[in-house]
Order: structure tokens, then C-alpha cells, then sequence
């Protein structure tokens, strides 16, 4: 039988990157497309230059590969989206809407990112449920959660595999984010690193769900893995890995770099991570399709640190 083959949009991102070489490592470097607005720096394996406004040169990449299964990254988070609104919703919800579209012509797998941006307003915010309310208040959480509804129709209505996780903000040493509430707990390894102080535009007491990349790239191949029948819900699930304040991480990281030193100048970031969880409960995944999460704060600083160490040296010698 032939190895389906894969497709990743936003292959360039904070996640793509990373999804992309475990997806590769698995499934066979050529099995896997990797596309984007931009060309990489480096690629190792089959690249398409992809806006996936343009419908019908994504029609055409899908038929090109035979695609059949595709993880859907391309979007606008949620501080960046805040600068200009309507764009974050043409990107996040054209977007969305034509790979649903695609995924219902030519049959194909599809994996949607949601976030924990779908909560907002009166959503509890500890333990937030599964089923809490959702009232977004960023244009990119309003995008997510009509998201979630959009992928539940197709799948209803048309029977579109799709499969749905709500990431809490994830931190890795692979790649940089861009754009979002949850960034600075990328940045602050760089900068501990780097011996340099730390200012955050978060204040020291804003706790929100965390996960290391290492966990988020499990959780998504995990759901795309698992049997049909297992995933009962076609939104988006609740996954936790970890939750601090930047306060609690920058002790973690003092306790391998003494030295360290952060200062708080909150800006409009911080209006956005009082309006999320501060963690979530995600007893869903966990029954329906098994998820578990490996890596907390402390697990996660000592490997963040070691390969950024790792990094840093090789980039200056
Ligand atoms: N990490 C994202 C953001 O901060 C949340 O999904 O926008």
C-alpha cells in the first residue's frame, strides 16, 4: 500500500517546524509536504509555497501529492491578530474554511489547532472544563472557536475526519514563536541563556496553561493516530501539560542560573492572559483517546536549557 502522503501549511512556524521533521522522521521525508508564504532558510525535504487564501493553488498542491491527510497550522495568534482584526479573521476563517472544503472533495484526514483563546469572559479559570463556556476576546479566540464549530459541521454534515486540539501556549527550543500571549515563556530561556536580563510583558503573577513542544507534538500525532471512533468530539479538545506564572519559571531558571534577571512591563499581552484560563482540565482527551502529558515546569526548564546551551555554543564557535 502507499504511504499516504502528508501536507502542513504554516510548515515555517512555531509548530510547523517542529511537526514537520517528527512528522518526516516517521512517515518519510518525501510522504510530507511542507508549505508556507515563505521559503524556509534551510529544507530538507518537499517544499510548496502556499497562501491558503488562494483556493485554487491549494486545490491544485492537494491533487499534486495525492494528499491525504493534512495539518492545517497556517493562522494569525492572538496579540498580533489584535493589530489588524479583520485580517486575523480572513486568515484564520477563509483559511479554515477552504481546507474544509478540500478535505470534504478529496477526502483527507485533517488536524485543526485551536487554543485555550477559546475561553474568555465568564469561563471558570481554574480547571477550566471541557464544555465551559466559550466567550473569546481576541479576534484570534473568536476565529478558533467558530473554528471548533466549523469542524464539528463538516464532520456531522460531510463526514470530514477532522481532529481538533486547543493548545495551551507551547515552549521549545527548536523554533521561535511570533505573535502570541504565551511567547515570553520561549523568550525567557533565550535570555537566561544568553546571560542577559529579562523584561516580560506579562506581570509576575499571570499563570497560564503551558506545554512543552515536545508534548504538543505528541498530543497531534496522537489524535491524528488514533481510531476514528475514539474521537468523540470533533471540536476542539482540552489538553494540559503544565501551567506557571513567569515568576515561578524565572525561579526554575535561577536555580541553574543564579545570576538571572527579570523585570515586568506589562503591556495589552497581559489584558489578553487575564481574559484566559489560568489551567485546564483535560479529562476528555484522557478518556476518549488516551492523552497524557510527559513534561512539567521543571522537566522542561532543564531541557530547554540544555539545548539552548547546546545551541548557543554551537552558533558562536
Ligand atoms: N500561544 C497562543 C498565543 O499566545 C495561544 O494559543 O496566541
Amino acid at each position: 500500500m502507499k504511504t499516504k502522503t502528508i501536507l502542513i501549511t504554516g510548515a515555517n512556524g512555531q509548530i510547523g517546524t517542529v511537526l514537520t521533521e517528527a512528522l518526516r522522521e516517521r512517515f518519510g521525508t518525501e510522504n510530507v509536504i511542507a508549505t508556507d508564504i515563505r521559503k524556509p532558510d534551510t529544507s530538507d525535504g518537499p517544499f510548496e509555497l502556499l497562501d491558503v487564501l488562494d483556493k485554487d493553488r491549494f486545490d491544485e498542491v492537494i491533487r499534486k501529492y495525492e494528499v491525504g491527510e493534512v495539518y492545517h497550522l497556517a493562522a494569525i495568534l492572538s496579540a498580533k491578530g489584535e493589530q489588524n482584526p479583520k485580517w486575523a479573521w480572513e486568515i484564520n476563517m477563509t483559511g479554515l474554511l477552504d481546507v474544509l472544503d478540500l478535505a470534504r472533495k478529496y477526502e483527507f484526514k485533517l488536524f485543526f489547532p485551536s487554543s485555550i483563546a477559546v475561553f474568555g469572559g465568564n469561563t471558570p479559570r481554574v480547571d477550566t472544563p471541557q464544555d465551559a463556556v466559550l466567550q473569546p476576546e481576541t479576534v484570534y479566540g473568536i476565529s478558533k472557536s467558530a473554528g471548533e464549530n466549523w469542524c464539528q459541521y463538516y464532520h456531522n454534515r460531510y463526514g470530514v475526519d477532522v481532529r481538533s486540539v486547543r493548545y495551551p501556549g507551547i515552549i521549545g527550543y527548536q523554533s521561535l514563536p511570533g505573535g502570541g500571549t504565551t511567547d515570553y515563556a520561549v523568550d525567557i530561556y533565550h535570555y537566561a541563556v544568553k546571560e542577559e536580563a529579562y523584561t516580560c510583558f506579562l506581570k509576575e503573577n499571570a499563570r497560564l496553561p503551558m506545554m512543552y513542544m515536545e508534548d504538543a507534538i505528541r498530543a497531534t500525532i496522537e489524535i491524528m493516530q488514533a481510531p476514528a471512533e475514539k474521537v468523540k468530539l470533533r471540536g476542539g479538545y482540552n489538553i494540559a501539560g503544565t501551567s506557571f506564572t513567569p515568576e515561578e519559571v524565572a525561579a526554575t531558571i535561577k536555580t541553574h542560573y543564579p545570576d538571572f534577571s527579570i523585570q515586568y512591563e506589562p503591556d495589552f499581552r497581559q489584558d489578553i492572559a487575564s481574559s484566559w484560563p489560568e489551567s485546564i482540565s483535560d479529562e476528555a482527551a484522557r478518556e476518549d483517546w488516551g492523552w497524557k502529558p510527559k513534561f512539567g515546569l521543571k522537566e522542561m526548564t532543564e531541557d530547554m536549557l540544555h539545548q539552548l546551551k547546546n545551541y548557543y555554543r554551537l552558533k558562536v564557535s
